[in-house]
């Protein structure tokens, strides 16, 4: 009503400074309606874990700006507390939480409920590399257990913790960090692609098992983003590029593409999808390089 008044009388008047107000409740209108529609995640409530750097961090930033509360747990407890103290600080809380020992993650999940009231999404983010071998006669198996103890049963013991507390709420929104390693073979070590194969599966069975109490559980798989854990392992690797393989020019993931993507599966915009793999890789694992026509 008030924009339609000022339009009327700016009209009437036809003076220059009526019109700059016109102008000026246009865009406040607009903006606050921009960011009424903006938080898409507002009165949720996340866990998200390994959120004390790189794509976790993005996500733990992005959320809370969406309106969330969120539970950041991870094993870094001063870059935790650095993320939480640029958050908002009465809707972002630490927990120490290492993903290998279910009663930390139980721990990181009662947080959330104590402190917030409930648990909407959880976001299960922490994964390591590990150490690169391209040859399997140099992989230890205790290296091999490291990661798949942390990347692959951490994922499992974050779903089943998440599950306790949503299954009675018959709601929930589970997010898993798989990989483009969760469905290819070759671009990473075999305890990485293994665990990230694993992820994947998991995400489907669990789709599958807790569906029918309303729980969706998705799994985001990016190709090579410009976190630490990208830096360290494509230097071991020997490769230069971040968009060697990417068929879509310009395509270079950093950790908010990847919360971005979270903060869809976490709100109720994707409320028909669940067991889903959904890949962000600029078109990495459409084709096979060595055959491509279109280099
Ligand atoms: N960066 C990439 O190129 C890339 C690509 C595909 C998938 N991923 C996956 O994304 C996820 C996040 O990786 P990132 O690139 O942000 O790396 P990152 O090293 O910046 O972040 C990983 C976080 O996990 C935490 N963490 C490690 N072990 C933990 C444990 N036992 N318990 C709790 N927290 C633990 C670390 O402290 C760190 O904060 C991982 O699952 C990774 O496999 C990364």
């Amino acid at each position: 009503v008030k924009v339609c008044e000022i339009i009327f009388i700016s009209q009437i008047s036809k003076s220059f400074w009526n019109s700059l107000i016109t102008l000026q409740v246009l865009e406040n209108l607009t903006f606050s309606m921009a960011s009424n529609f903006a938080r898409r995640l507002e009165g949720k409530v996340a866990v998200i874990t390994g959120a004390a750097s790189g794509i976790g961090e993005a996500a733990a930033r992005l959320f809370s700006e969406h309106g969330a509360k969120v539970v950041i747990a991870d094993i870094q407890d001063e870059l935790a507390q650095k993320v939480c103290k640029d958050s908002d600080q009465t809707s972002t809380t630490c927990v120490h939480c290492d993903i290998t020992k279910e009663e930390d993650l139980e721990n990181a999940v009662n947080t959330a409920v104590d402190k917030y009231g409930k648990l909407d999404i959880m976001y299960n983010n922490a994964g390591i590399v590990g150490i690169i071998k391209s040859n399997i006669l140099d992989d230890e198996k205790s290296e091999f257990e490291k990661v798949t103890s942390i990347s692959l049963v951490g994922t499992f013991l974050g779903i089943k913790q998440a599950a306790r507390v949503m299954i009675p709420r018959r709601q929930g929104s589970i997010i898993v960090t798989g990989s483009v390693s969760s469905s290819i073979g070759g671009a990473c070590s075999h305890a990485y692609t293994s665990s990230k194969h694993g992820v994947l599966g998991l995400t489907r069975n669990a789709a599958g098992d807790l569906g029918r109490y309303g729980i969706r559980v998705n799994c985001v798989s990016p190709y090579a983003v410009r976190t630490q854990m990208a830096f360290d392992s494509l230097k071991k690797m020997g490769k230069e590029g971040w968009d060697v393989y990417s068929t879509l020019n310009g395509a270079t993931l950093a950790p908010k593409d990847v919360a971005e993507t979270a903060v869809f599966l976490a709100s109720d915009e994707s409320k028909c999808f669940s067991g889903q793999n959904f890949i962000i890789d600029g078109g990495f694992t459409i084709e096979n390089s060595g055959f491509s026509l279109f280099k």
